[in-house]
């Protein structure tokens, strides 16, 4: 496995954890080293146990060089695939690895990209095997993209029921990658290379959003509908920030409290988040912005803190620590009795976008107690 990130690490450990004998590979020492002393770098449900328990049967080896992949006979990318400023995939990380690949790459080797690409992309990483090495894709080496789809904070639970969507150059390409897969025991679905990256770009809800709306037209003659579909959702940070000066005016040294940071909900992700958007927007209406994400891990305030006060309150990032009684009974208790509560999230349950504090306190209180009262009414 090259590159141990956020998707390469929790996919080594599981492997590892299926018998699979796994060398990972990354060049980030700090990220090694980490891993070495069993500390998981980043939240991923249940892998803190899983690191734990498969380095102590010892089934993971680490190294930092891409080439040390050749003593394995599937190499497995997952290395970081970020897009350029304008319409482009920015392949740099995938060619630098293959390229330290390359002298030592030799017959029967298997690549396979896990790493999220544009359309195109697996055809063109067989044609640069055989361009610089002669090596003959099917007959040779066999290559194939088999993207991954996985949620974050859900891998260990779907890498065994998502679908695995497999496109290899060829056949025989796409069984060699079925062959490695199918240790996972989820359905396995066959296709083309394209179809296999379409599938991805499309599926996705991460912190991959913005980027597989450009892997998405890359290709296009004339891009401009998925483009401007992600366009609409970058605007919703201006959107909210519009809506409150409507409701309470200038914005200009009123404080408001930003509930969460990281891109989605219970992950400590912050890459891509619209959250730092939506901070730098009011800040640049002058108001006194207050922020708190416990999964964070940017440094915020905690809760009490960061809503003393607040004449406004933004759900930014729904939290399930922030979907609580007690949440709300906080910024009742702290934030100004006029509080403007924005959910954008309905992480309260008010339906209401731009809220008044006291109604949304009321509606979160009527629908626990119903709910009690459901439970009550047919106890198990
Ligand atoms: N994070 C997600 O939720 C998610 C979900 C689906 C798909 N993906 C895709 O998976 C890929 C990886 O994503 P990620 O979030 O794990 O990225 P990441 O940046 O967290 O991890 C990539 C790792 O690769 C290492 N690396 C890069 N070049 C290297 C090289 N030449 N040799 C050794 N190590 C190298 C980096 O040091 C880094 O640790 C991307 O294409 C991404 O779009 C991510």
């Amino acid at each position: 496995m090259i590159g141990l990130g956020r998707v390469g690490l929790p996919l080594a450990l599981c492997f590892a954890d299926r018998g699979v004998r796994v060398l990972g590979i990354d060049h980030d020492q700090g990220l090694l080293d980490s891993i070495r002393a069993g500390r998981m770098p980043f939240q991923e449900a249940g892998t803190q146990e899983l690191l734990e328990r498969v380095s102590a049967a010892g089934r993971l080896q680490l190294a930092d060089r891409a080439a040390d992949a050749a003593q394995a006979q599937d190499i497995v990318i997952t290395i970081g695939t970020p897009s350029f400023s304008h319409l482009e995939s920015d392949l740099s990380q995938v060619r630098a690895a293959l390229d330290d690949l390359l002298p030592v790459l030799r017959e029967g080797h298997a690549v396979i990209l896990r790493s999220t690409i544009a359309p195109g992309t697996t055809d063109f990483v067989a044609g640069y095997l055989q361009k610089q090495r002669g090596l003959e894709p099917e007959a040779d080496v066999f290559v194939a993209h088999a993207p991954e789809r996985i949620a974050a904070g859900r891998f260990l639970e779907e890498i065994s029921s998502l679908p695995c969507i497999i496109g290899g150059v060829g056949e025989a390409s796409t069984e060699r990658a079925a062959s490695l897969f199918e240790v996972f025991g989820a359905p396995i679905v066959r296709t083309t290379p394209v179809q296999a990256e379409l599938a991805k770009i499309w599926t996705t809800a991460g912190t991959c959003l913005r980027k597989d709306f450009v892997f998405s037209e890359e290709r296009s003659n004339s891009p401009g509908m998925l483009l401007a579909v992600s366009r609409v959702n970058e605007a919703v940070p201006l959107f909210l920030v519009e809506g409150i000066k409507r409701r309470v005016g200038p914005l200009h040294s009123r404080k408001v409290a930003v509930l969460g940071l990281t891109f989605k909900r219970d992950t400590d992700d912050e890459r891509d988040s619209l959250s730092p958007k939506l901070i730098r927007l009011l800040e640049r209406e002058l108001a006194d912005v207050a922020v708190c994400d416990p999964q964070a891990p940017s440094p915020t305030q905690p809760l009490a803190e960061a809503v003393r006060d607040a004449d406004v309150v933004i759900v930014a990032t729904n939290h399930s620590d922030f979907e609580r009684a007690e949440v709300l009974q906080t910024i009742a208790a702290q934030a100004t009795p006029e509080c403007l509560l924005v959910d954008p999230w309905n992480a309260f349950g008010g339906a209401e976008l731009f809220g008044q504090l006291g109604e949304a306190t009321a509606t979160f209180e009527t629908a626990a107690a119903s709910q009690d009262g459901n439970q009550n009414a047919a106890p198990r």
